[in-house]
């Protein structure tokens, strides 16, 4: 009897581009006509709060208006179907993983569609629009911030996360720059503790070298077909 695999999959912003949900770094991305600095660091929430909640409000309202893609429906499918451990890291904070159907799952960068008590740390989910001095349903505080990671703060599970990628076979990098660590650096955890690397992304990224195979192509081309062969296996 053969063991599976363990799989551990990290997505970034190319698996829902093809959502309409637009990239960070690509033409027109997100970050253009906003300077990191000015909406995405603790100093810029200090500094101008109605700004940054006004940026997130805007993202979190957008995702109104997307649907998950064949590519989130494919690790989706992965995920419902795979008998060994498998675990989805993604960067992206929209809700398009959870609402094609995946369930093993972590948003190491956060969630729009969550808020963070500032005061208490609580987190707890929030639609709408999330004005500063928003109160806590935990604590009280009129302390409620976006529940994302700002640069220069920790993402979230990051133990769980080493843990995954300490116990891969097989790391699956799909439509992320390699822009931005500690996700930059999984390939090469991962491929210390001896799993075979893949990257499926649109061009090459910064970490391409890293992989031990790199897939150009839209993700929702090469991920239904990556996962289609995966599954074959299982047969
Ligand atoms: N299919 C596959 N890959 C794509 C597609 C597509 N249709 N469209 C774009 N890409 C690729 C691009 O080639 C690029 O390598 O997706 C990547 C997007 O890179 P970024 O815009 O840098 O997004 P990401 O890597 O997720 O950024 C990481 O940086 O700004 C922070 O916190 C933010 O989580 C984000 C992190």
């Amino acid at each position: 009897m053969t063991t599976l695999p363990n799989i551990v999959i990290l997505t970034g912003a190319g698996i829902s581009a093809e959502s309409g949900i637009a990239t960070f770094r690509g033409p027109g991305g997100l970050w253009e006509g906003h300077r990191v600095e000015d909406v995405c660091t603790p100093e810029a929430l200090a500094r101008d709060p109605e700004l940054v909640h006004r940026f997130y409000d805007l993202r979190r309202a957008a995702l109104a208006d997307v649907e998950p893609n064949a590519a989130h429906r494919a690790l989706a499918k992965l995920d419902a179907a795979w008998p060994g451990e498998l675990l989805i890291v993604t960067q992206n904070v929209d809700d398009l993983h959870e609402r094609a159907g995946a369930r093993r799952l972590v948003h190491m960068h956060g969630e729009l569609v969550s808020a963070l008590c500032a005061a208490c740390g609580a987190r707890a989910r929030h639609a709408g629009a999330l004005p500063p001095g928003s109160a806590c349903a935990a604590c009280g505080a009129a302390a409620l911030r976006p529940d994302i990671v700002f640069f220069g703060e920790m993402p979230y599970r990051m133990e769980r996360i080493e843990a995954a990628l300490a116990a891969a076979d097989l790391f699956v990098s799909i439509g992320t720059s390699g822009a931005v660590y500690p996700a930059a650096g999984f390939v090469q955890l991962a491929a210390h503790y001896g799993a075979h690397t893949l990257e499926l992304n649109l061009d090459p990224s910064a970490g391409s070298a890293a992989f031990d195979e790199s897939r150009l192509g839209p993700a929702g081309v090469l991920v239904p077909e990556w996962v289609a062969g995966l599954l074959q296996e299982l047969q």
